[in-house]
């Protein structure tokens, strides 16, 4: 954030309220070891520019010098005002608001609201969104037959990535990018349609019919009925299962420059419309260290298969035979907040369902792990996946669903990151540079001369 010092010109008596850095910059000296040379480079909000890099050449010919950092390790790739995460100290919130907060009071469909839009709504704004979204949650009976030709063992993220790509072509609209009513349309069909089609792939799966969506109910409670529903009239949600899964999708709703979260931005900065966007965005969430990493909590715990098998489990992750699932992230090098929030809501769920047996594995894998120096030395707490996947499956969903749900939420996120980039004035398409260490030049060779 750029601080104001007031400046008062002596010749007129007039007080300015100037930006700190242009009175007082602040910059980084940089001397080039090769020709001895000194070059002040600009700091701005504790960074600097990589193409004032640039300027660092050993002759007029050199391209200048660029920064390398595969993974963006430590590149930040744009400036943000959704979501702010403080790793070290394990603090997250959505436009200011704090995480724990916004779980214990909000709903998915006001956050939602509050990340796409910034604010949080007025009443009649917040009436107004959710009308919007749940009168976008049906499909066109054509993507119905879309989904019938994947195989019954498909795996859902896979039908979600297609069936979100395919909506670009029912909605040509979207390629509309630059005018800002058709962004919130299409964020209204987005956020609306994500659930059905979900739903969608799950009844496929089973053979069982499609539930169309129930207006009376709210955006998660419409969403077990259309996974849920059978011969009943009419379907009534578990008001404690309802709301978990409201929270479960406030925890989810964005976590700044992620994976998906960049891929979003990268896909959209091409301009595409935001439905192919968002399906690259559901492709990089399918991999396992990034969403798919709570379905393979699931699987882990299973193979795990009692607590007394904990300790050795461990031993094999230390020795490199795996990775603890749900633990570690690359941002988070304290307990993460939503893994918190989630452990809570997990027994308001139990209540109901009964409790999940892999919970006690689960608790005894973080109770040592925690406690053993191989995690300690390198900060691995539990991420949101490590609990996340053990309430999901107690409610009724299959394994690899789970990433599934994660997507649903993660969507206001990524509209929020794909609408801020098209605004921001400093973006250009993505296209980071490389570092070329292959052959030279060399002339082709016939095959018959090849060895
Ligand atoms: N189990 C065991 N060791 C681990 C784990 C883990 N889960 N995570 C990291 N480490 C170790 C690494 O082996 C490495 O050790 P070393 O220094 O001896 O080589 C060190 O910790 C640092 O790990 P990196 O892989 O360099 O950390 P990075 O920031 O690249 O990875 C990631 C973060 C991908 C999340 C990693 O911690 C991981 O694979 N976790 C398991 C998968 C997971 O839970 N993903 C979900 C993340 S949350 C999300 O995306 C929603």
């Amino acid at each position: 954030m750029s601080e104001n010092l007031t400046v008062t010109d002596s010749r007129t008596g007039k007080q300015y309220q100037i930006p700190k850095e242009i009175v007082l910059p602040e910059n980084l000296t940089v001397i080039d070891s090769r020709t001895g040379k000194e070059y002040p480079i600009p700091i701005t909000n504790g960074t600097i520019k990589a193409v004032d890099l640039r300027q660092i050449k050993v002759s007029p010919e050199d391209f200048g010098l660029m920064s390398y950092d595969p993974a963006f390790m430590n590149t930040a790739s744009c400036e943000s005002r959704i979501t702010f995460i403080d790793g070290d100290k394990g603090i997250l919130r959505y436009r200011g608001f704090p995480i724990e907060q916004l779980a214990e009071k909000s709903s998915y469909l006001e956050v939602a609201y509050l990340v796409v839009n910034g604010e949080l709504p007025t009443k009649s704004q917040l009436e107004e969104w959710k009308h919007n979204i749940t009168h976008h949650t049906m499909l066109h009976e054509n993507i119905k037959k879309f989904m019938e030709g994947f195989h019954s063992d498909a795996h859902p993220m896979g039908m979600l990535a297609s069936t979100v790509a395919a909506l670009s072509t029912f909605y040509p609209d979207s390629r509309n990018i630059q005018d800002p009513e058709s962004r919130t349309l299409q964020a209204y069909r987005l956020i609306g349609k994500m659930p059905t089609i979900a739903a969608y792939a799950y009844r496929h799966r089973l053979g069982l019919p499609y539930v169309y969506p129930d207006n009376d109910l709210s955006y998660t409670g419409n969403f077990l009925n259309m996974l849920f529903k059978m011969t009943e009239l009419k379907y009534k949600p578990n008001p404690v299962l309802e709301r978990a899964l409201d929270v479960l999708f406030i925890l989810h709703a964005d976590h700044e420059q992620n994976c998906s979260a960049n891929t979003m931005r990268c896909i959209g900065s091409s301009q595409a419309d935001p439905f192919v966007a968002a399906a690259g965005a559901i492709a990089a969430l399918y991999g396992p260290l990034h969403g798919g990493a709570n379905e393979q909590v699931l699987r882990m715990l299973g193979e795990i298969g009692s607590k007394d098998k904990v300790p050795e489990f461990i031993k094999g992750v230390k020795a490199g035979e795996g990775r603890l699932m749900g633990f570690g992230h690359r941002i988070y090098k304290n307990y993460d907040p939503r893994a918190k929030i989630i452990k809570e809501t997990a027994d308001q769920v139990f209540e109901v369902t009964g409790r999940n047996p892999l919970l006690d594995i689960a608790l005894e894998l973080e109770r040592i792990a925690l406690e053993d120096e191989y995690f300690i030395k390198r900060k691995l707490y539990p991420n949101v996946d490590y609990y996340s996947g053990i309430i999901y499956q107690a409610m009724g969903f299959p394994t690899d669903a789970f990433t599934v749900l994660f997507a649903i939420a993660r969507t206001s996120g990524w509209i929020a990151q794909w609408q801020e980039m098209l605004l921001d004035p400093a973006q250009k398409i993505a296209r980071p540079r490389q570092v070329y260490l292959g052959a030279d030049k060399r002339d082709f060779v016939p095959i018959e001369k090849r060895g």
